[in-house]
């Protein structure tokens, strides 16, 4: 196609001035051509008689190559109300919310072209309104619901130690649930959550789980980096439809991990639309335009001083809880808790515990993790099971080290020198140093 084409299309319009298809055929070229105020007047002509969805869409382009983008965005949202599957509408319309700044509006739309052909990515939008690292294909709300929600089979018996943080949890979230009477009766008031806090590993997510098992709820489980890095402007949507969520599945455990993500310390928080987002939350919690009754709200972190002091006022996370690597009578108790079940000789639990001084919980996991890939190698060979002997995880710790210890090197130093009112008092008691 040339100037040529143009010159000719025109001629024979010049007989057939009613020839629609044909102005249609002028006006896309000229369009192609960047020949931006003649491709108009001839959409524009061809719309004047008939309805036709290319016109719409080519002038629509037409004006997103003006830079006139809110003439090409009212057309555009007509033409995808009236139910058109063309991606390429869709992203247009994307792209011109963007110039415009809506991005959440820019988001939803991008994310229904996905939805309709996970494979129409288009580069511009992907690297303006996707963060890096995150090319999860969406999800509906259906799938948003199986991927955040489950019905756990733990309960606190599975959990081995962590009396004090089953007592706080006992007291404070499962005693106000199953006896709202007696506590209205003393005029003591329930809501509020529990944070935990403490090295990794050491049990925070799973004593949630099992709390949610014990009181026989649904458990809700997100981790608010999910939330956060997943679509830049959709975070506060996701927040709130994960409190929904909780909301329509009462009684449930909603556990928020991660909840530092939202803390100020975070660059991007400290812009105002991070703290936008930490007073969506806080609202959330707060249950002012929505009733949380029947949600247990656990919450956990590995860096609870990163935390906004306003997370902690009453009726939030007003108890902050210190979750420590199990001492030696837990570390027993998760030992046998996790062979159990599993072909073993009589093993020296005592000896064992001893030995493992500063593993986490999951450490714990990890070694009989390593004793029983051994095991398999040997049985291999005959087909038959071998047992799991003392022996057998005393050569698995010595390969591997305990994962606590880095934690409390910065969490001492917070503990020492940024103790306002006591909070990491337990951390210092843990550690043996006196205040
Ligand atoms: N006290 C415990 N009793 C039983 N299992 C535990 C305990 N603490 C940790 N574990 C095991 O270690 C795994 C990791 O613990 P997790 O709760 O994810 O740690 P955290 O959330 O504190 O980082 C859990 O899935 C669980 O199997
Ligand atoms: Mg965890």
């Amino acid at each position: 196609m040339s100037d040529n084409t143009i010159d000719s299309l025109k001629e024979a319009l010049k007989h057939s001035p009613e020839n629609t298809p044909l102005r249609l055929l002028l006006a896309e070229t000229l369009l192609s051509f960047n020949r931006l105020e003649e491709a108009e007047t001839e959409f524009l002509t061809v719309l004047r008689s008939t309805n036709d969805i290319k016109a719409k869409v080519g002038l629509a382009t037409t004006f997103f190559k003006k830079g006139n983008y809110s003439a090409c965005n009212v057309i555009l949202e007509e033409v995808i109300e009236n139910g058109t599957q063309d991606l390429n509408v869709f992203t247009l319309y994307a792209k011109g919310l963007l110039k415009e700044n809506s991005i959440a509006k820019a988001v939803e739309t991008y994310k229904r072209a996905l939805a309709i052909d996970p494979k129409h990515f288009d580069e511009e939008l992907d690297s303006q309104l996707r963060l890096k690292g995150s090319h999860e294909v969406i999800e509906s709300d259906d799938e948003i619901d199986s991927r955040f929600l489950e019905k756990p089979t733990v309960n606190f018996a599975d959990v081995g130690g962590m009396e004090s943080v089953k007592k706080e949890i006992e007291l404070k979230i499962i005693k106000p649930l199953q006896h709202p009477e007696l506590y209205k009766a003393y005029g003591k008031k329930t809501g509020g959550g529990i944070l935990l806090y403490g090295p990794p590993g050491c049990g925070k997510t799973y004593i949630a789980k099992a709390t949610a098992g014990q009181v026989n709820a649904k458990f809700i489980s997100v981790g608010l980096n999910d939330i956060l890095d997943m679509w830049i402007g959709s975070s506060e949507k996701n927040l709130h439809d994960i409190f929904e969520l909780a909301r329509q599945n009462t009684p449930c455990v909603l556990f928020i991990d991660e909840i530092d993500a939202l803390g100020a310390s975070r660059s991007d928080m400290k812009q105002s639309s991070g703290r936008h987002l930490i007073n969506q939350f806080l609202q959330e919690l707060d249950g002012i335009d929505n009733n949380n009754e029947g949600i247990l709200v656990l919450g956990a972190t590995n860096t609870p001083w990163n935390l906004d002091p306003a997370f902690r006022r009453p009726g939030r996370f007003d108890r902050i809880v210190f979750v420590p690597p199990p001492d030696e009578t837990s570390r027993e108790s998760i030992l046998r808790l996790k062979l159990n079940n599993k072909p073993t000789e009589a093993i020296d639990y005592n000896s064992i515990s001893k030995k493992i001084e500063n593993f986490s919980g999951a450490d714990i996991e990890a070694i009989i993790d390593i004793a029983i890939e051994e095991k398999l190698e040997s049985s291999f060979e005959d087909g038959i099971p071998k047992p799991i002997s003392t022996k057998d995880l005393q050569n698995a710790i010595k390969k591997h080290k305990a994962s606590t210890q880095e934690w409390f090197m910065t969490a001492k130093n917070f503990a020492m020198f940024a103790n306002d009112s006591g909070l990491y008092d337990d951390i210092l008691t843990y550690l043996k140093i006196k205040k």
